[in-house]
Formats: structure tokens, C-alpha cells, sequence
């Protein structure tokens, strides 16, 4: 069918479109506040020295092997030359921690190593301590041992690796290398600090003649990645007004925390399928992944897939280097929302409309345009609508089209709806002589302007499916 619309998949149109709502959304809504990221699983444990020495005397003398706890020199902490003699890192070795990667992952197990080395030494030792870089008090993520050259110590909620006996490789020279492992915090907690103290001894079975060696190593959350994202059903909203709820063919937004790791832009293209994986971020609405216009920490745009089912649907977010989101959210047949801008107050919305056909499917965005609304929200509005004039009406959420639901990609003509939605300026209802999906989640409802519309502000709602738009969004009659 032809509605004598020009659309000839034109990506940039569409993408103009969209920032379009990302503008009317930001506008609107842009004092969203980010919810706070728990650290409650971080335990702050006061570590004084009486109670380091309470534990040294009693574990140091029961282990025949491993450095006594709390002598890495972190913060509160002594070194091994405590007990052993000479000044840290005086001689002419060097201790090193290795982490296998750039940055840590939430809840991911990473292989360390500690190298030691020093030309002069026989006999080796290490201890090893995790903290979080803003509370060097505070325990950050796992220590374990991998083989029998190391073994945990603990103290509270405290950890420290260490050597064993038959870690200290007696009569080994030049270097040794301990291995663990270390899990991160379950959620990004921020930098990391390892914080680590050898000993290149030299084998007399006493605290004399060694070598001490401190060191640290920072290791940050993965970049653009870390934290687990955060929402919950209610904050699925549509992208125009920001009502909650999802729809087949809806494009919607998910407000929330740590989403992304950063802002990015979906690039489309006509003939290709479209972005499901933004910034390393993939939404998945009941296992089929969505398509995404953008991403950013807070906002996630997406399109819902046209072949969504309805009742409650998993929604996952799938953030690359986090652990993923699932939220279960209501999908209802439609989720009807008017393209409109805000006024100052940001409470009510003005519809903006265009004449009948004025041209191009989106010639709402044209400047050259013919487009009708409230000038003094929005400057791209030539005037108000006049009583019996066909209008354009351009809408998200109506719901399925006839046939398959197209979400993935771009298409040029315009597919008729499968249940035609009631217009109403007011009290005064209208039938629509044409509703259909010109974009993909890009709705048009062509519909006359009732004759006895009376000049001045009336409310404006598209009624399909049982579902009605915002009442807050209004027309301006002329
Ligand atoms: C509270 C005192 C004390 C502290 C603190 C201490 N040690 Fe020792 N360490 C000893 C004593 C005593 C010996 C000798 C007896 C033995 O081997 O058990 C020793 C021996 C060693 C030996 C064997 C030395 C050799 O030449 O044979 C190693 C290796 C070692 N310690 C590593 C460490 C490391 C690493 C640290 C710091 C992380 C550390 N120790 C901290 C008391 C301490």
C-alpha cells in the first residue's frame, strides 16, 4: 500500500529521528538521579597494630612456615623487617606482582604471580595482602592457593597470602615465582591495591643476612566495564513520555546505573541489520537481543523485538566485563506514546505534528518541513493545527503491524497496523484514515482534525490495544 510517504530507508533520517527522542527525553528527564552502587559487601575492619601483634603471636610460632600476617607495609602495616634484619629494599633483587590483565572484572578469578628475585639469595618468602585503593583497611576480593608453595592466612574478614615451607625452595637461586589466585569483588569496588613483601633470604634458618623487598600494584576495574547494571521494571519507560511498560515494536528506554561504560551512538545503515550490541552493551527482551539506538551509563534506548510476546518477559543487560542484569517486565500489546516536546515546566508536552503527506515520512525534522505544533516549545513548528485539517500524527508503541512485526532493519515502505488506534483531540474522538510503521518502531496515524475543534490547547491520545497515550501531551488549535 501506498500512503504517498518518502522514506527509501534513509538511515540518516531515522537516526535523526531518534536523537530526536534522546533530546525530548534528556530534556525531560535529565535529573534522573543514578541510584548508589552498594558497597555494603566491604567489611571496614580497624586493624591496629595491638591486634596484628595478637594474631602474629598467635599463628607465627604455630606454623612452621609463612610470614606472620599483616607485614606487607600496606597502610597500618609493618614489613618483614620487624623480625629480620637490614633496611627494605636495600639490596640488589626486586619484587614484583603480576596481574594478568589491564583491569579486574567484577566476580572474575584472575591467576597472580609474585616474582622475586635477587642474585644473592637461597631461600625465599613472600605475604601478600588485597585492599580497596579507597579504603586500604578494607579487604578487596579473594586470595586462594593454587599449589603448595603458598597458604592463606586470615584475621576477621582479613587476608594474606603467603609462602609454605616447601615454598621457600631452599637452595633455588636468582628467582622464584609464587602463584594464586585472587577473585574480584563480586561488583566494580573500584581500584584495587595489591600490596606485597619478600624476602630473598639466604638459608641459615635465621632473621639475618637477607634481603627485604616491598611493592604495590594498582589494578583498576576493567575499563568500560566493572560494575553490574541496575534497573528494575518500573524504569522501562517509553521513549517519548516516559511511561512504564514495553510493547512489540516499542522503542523504549531502560533508566538506570552502570548500564554502559560510556555514551555511543548506533550507526544505521540501509540493508543491514541493525545495532543489537552498542558499547560492548546487549539487551536481551525474552532471549532475542533488542536493537539499540544508544547507550550511556544511566539511559539505554532499545527497541523491543516486533516479536515479543506479551505478559512478563525477562529483560537482560549484558554489559561487556560485568556480570548480567535480569529484570522481568510487563509487555503489554502497546505502549502508545505521541512524538511531542516539553514545555519549560518539563510537566506538559506539546504534539508536533505535520500537514497530511507534507513531504517526507519525517519531515518533522525536515527544517523545510511542514510542521505544525506550538512554536513557542518547539521552533521547528510553523503554526498550530487548524480545525479540519488532516494532520500526521507520529507515534511509538501502537503495537504489531499486519504481517511479521520488522524490527531488525530498515525497510521502505510503510506497513499498514493490524488494529487501527482511536484518535482523540479532547472529547471529540476520530477514526484515522491511515495508521502504519514508516521505521522501524516509527509509527504514522493520519487522521482529520474534527471541524468543531475550538482554537486553543486540547489534549491529544492515541487509543489502541486498550492502552492510551500520556494525558499530558497537548495539541495547540488555531
Ligand atoms: C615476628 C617476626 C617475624 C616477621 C614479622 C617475619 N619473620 Fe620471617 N622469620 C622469623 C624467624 C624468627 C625466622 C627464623 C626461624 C624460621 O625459619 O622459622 C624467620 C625466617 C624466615 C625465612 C627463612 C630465612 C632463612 O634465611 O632461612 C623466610 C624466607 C622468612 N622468614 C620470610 C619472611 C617474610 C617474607 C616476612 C615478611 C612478609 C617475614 N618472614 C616476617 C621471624 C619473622
Amino acid at each position: 500500500m501506498t500512503v504517498g510517504l518518502y522514506l527509501g530507508g534513509n538511515a540518516v533520517e531515522v537516526e535523526t529521528f531518534l536523537q530526536e527522542v534522546r533530546f525530548v527525553y534528556l530534556y525531560k528527564y535529565s535529573g534522573f538521579s543514578k541510584t548508589d552502587r552498594g558497597t555494603s559487601t566491604m567489611i571496614h575492619l580497624p586493624l591496629g597494630k595491638g591486634l596484628v601483634f595478637l594474631f602474629l603471636s598467635l599463628t607465627c610460632w604455630a606454623n612452621s612456615s609463612g610470614a606472620p600476617e599483616g607485614h606487607t607495609g600496606a597502610p597500618g602495616e609493618q614489613t618483614c623487617t620487624v623480625c629480620h634484619t637490614g633496611t627494605v629494599n636495600s639490596g640488589r633483587g626486586r619484587l614484583r606482582i603480576e596481574f594478568p590483565s589491564a583491569g579486574y572484572t567484577p566476580g572474575q578469578t584472575s591467576r597472580m604471580r609474585v616474582i622475586l628475585e635477587d642474585p644473592a639469595a637461597s631461600r625465599w618468602g613472600f605475604e601478600l595482602t588485597a585492599r580497596l585503593e579507597s579504603a586500604p583497611q578494607t579487604r578487596a576480593g579473594t586470595l586462594a592457593s593454587v599449589d603448595g608453595n603458598t597458604m592463606v592466612n586470615t584475621a576477621g574478614a582479613m587476608q594474606w597470602i603467603t609462602h609454605t615451607a616447601a615454598g621457600t625452595r631452599r637452595g633455588t637461586t636468582g628467582s622464584v615465582t609464587f602463584e594464586f589466585n585472587w577473585t574480584a569483588p563480586a561488583t566494580d569496588a573500584g581500584a584495587v591495591v595489591f600490596y606485597a613483601a619478600g624476602n630473598a633470604a639466604n638459608g641459615n634458618g635465621t632473621v639475618t643476612g637477607d634481603n627485604i623487598y616491598t611493592t604495590s600494584l594498582r589494578v583498576a576495574a576493567e575499563s568500560g566495564g566493572g560494575a553490574r547494571p541496575t534497573f528494575t521494571a518500573s524504569s522501562v519507560v517509553d521513549a517519548f513520555t516516559a511511561r512504564p511498560g514495553m510493547a512489540p515494536g516499542a522503542w523504549v528506554t531502560i533508566q538506570g546505573s552502570e548500564l554502559a561504560g560510556s555514551e555511543t551512538h548506533w550507526t544505521p545503515v540501509g540493508g543491514r541489520t541493525l545495532d543489537t550490541r552498542l558499547g560492548g552493551v546487549t539487551v536481551k527482551v525474552n532471549d532475542a537481543p533488542a536493537v539499540l539506538s544508544f547507550v550511556s551509563p544511566t539511559r539505554i534506548t532499545m527497541l523491543v523485538p516486533g516479536n515479543t510476546p506479551e505478559g512478563e518477559v525477562p529483560v537482560v543487560i549484558e554489559r561487556e566485563g560485568a556480570a548480567p542484569s535480569t529484570v522481568n517486565v510487563r509487555v503489554s500489546a502497546a505502549l502508545p506514546a505521541i512524538h511531542c516536546v516539553p514545555d519549560p515546566s518539563g510537566n506538559r508536552f506539546f504534539a508536533s505534528v505535520t500537514s497530511a503527506g507534507a513531504g517526507t515520512s519525517l519531515a518533522l525534522l525536515n527544517p523545510r518541513g511542514w510542521i505544525l505544533g506550538n512554536p513557542a516549545v518547539d521552533n521547528r513548528a510553523l503554526r498550530g493545527v487548524r480545525a479540519g485539517e488532516e494532520i500526521d500524527i507520529y507515534a511509538i508503541g501502537l503495537g504489531k503491524t499486519e504481517g511479521e512485526t520488522t524490527t531488525d532493519r530498515l525497510f521502505a515502505n510503510p506497513v499498514p497496523l493490524a488494529t487501527l488506534p482511536t484518535v482523540r483531540f479532547g472529547e471529540l474522538t476520530a477514526t484515522p484514515s491511515l495508521a502504519a510503521m514508516i521505521a522501524p518502531g516509527l509509527y504514522l496515524v493520519r487522521v482529520k482534525a474534527p471541524e468543531s475543534l475550538a482554537a486553543g490547547e486540547v489534549a491529544l491520545t492515541l487509543e489502541v490495544h486498550g492502552m492510551t497515550s500520556a494525558p499530558n501531551v497537548f495539541l495547540l488549535v488555531q
